[in-house]
């Protein structure tokens, strides 16, 4: 097939690609996007996480033909205004709630994801939003703390009316 879709904001067109490649390889493969991790290809991790249309998506269980006009925004497309890191991502480092690179990337699309669509969550909803992205390596308390701080800090910015140094919010949403 034919694939047409945007991809971090840059249309993508692709001339031939098999209808049931998955999201995950064809970001990784053809598009260069290793930010995506394949995990367990069995949309049970949640590492190859990424936002379709600004839902967040596994990427293992979805397909070209699932893609095609839709908008995909991977952790690279999550950069700061500036092309530097987000306010999420500089909350994370600061709260020392980077774990290794196949869960940290899709913790930070979770998270951006529950930050878009509720700019206020508690805690609990903070940890909903990132159950599904599997790691035994932590307790998740930096990655919550993180995310509720980077809440705080935009909720004060729009408040003070000032231009808050989110993430660039793209045309996925
Ligand atoms: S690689 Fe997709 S859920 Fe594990
Ligand atoms: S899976 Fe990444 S630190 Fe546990």
């Amino acid at each position: 097939m034919r694939l047409v879709f945007v991809v971090n904001d840059a249309a993508v067109e692709i001339e031939a690609v098999a209808e049931d490649m998955t999201l995950v390889d064809l970001l990784r493969d053809l598009l260069g996007l290793t930010g995506t991790k394949r995990g367990c290809e069995s949309r049970t991790c949640g590492a190859c996480s990424v936002l379709v249309d600004g839902r967040l998506t596994r990427a293992c269980r979805t397909t070209a033909q699932d893609v095609e006009s839709r908008h995909v925004t991977t952790i690279e497309g999550l950069r700061g205004p500036d092309g530097d890191l987000s306010d999420l991502q500089n909350a994370m480092l600061d709260h020392g709630a980077v774990q290794c690179g196949y869960c940290t990337p899709a913790m930070v699309v979770a998270a951006e994801a529950l930050l878009r669509r509720n700019p206020s969550p508690t805690r609990a909803e903070i940890r909903s939003a990132i159950n599904g992205i599997l790691c035994r390596c932590t307790g998740y308390q930096q990655i919550v703390d993180a995310i509720e701080a980077t809440s705080r800090g935009r909720r004060a910015a729009r408040s003070s009316g000032e231009t808050a140094s989110t993430a660039h919010s793209g045309s996925s949403q």
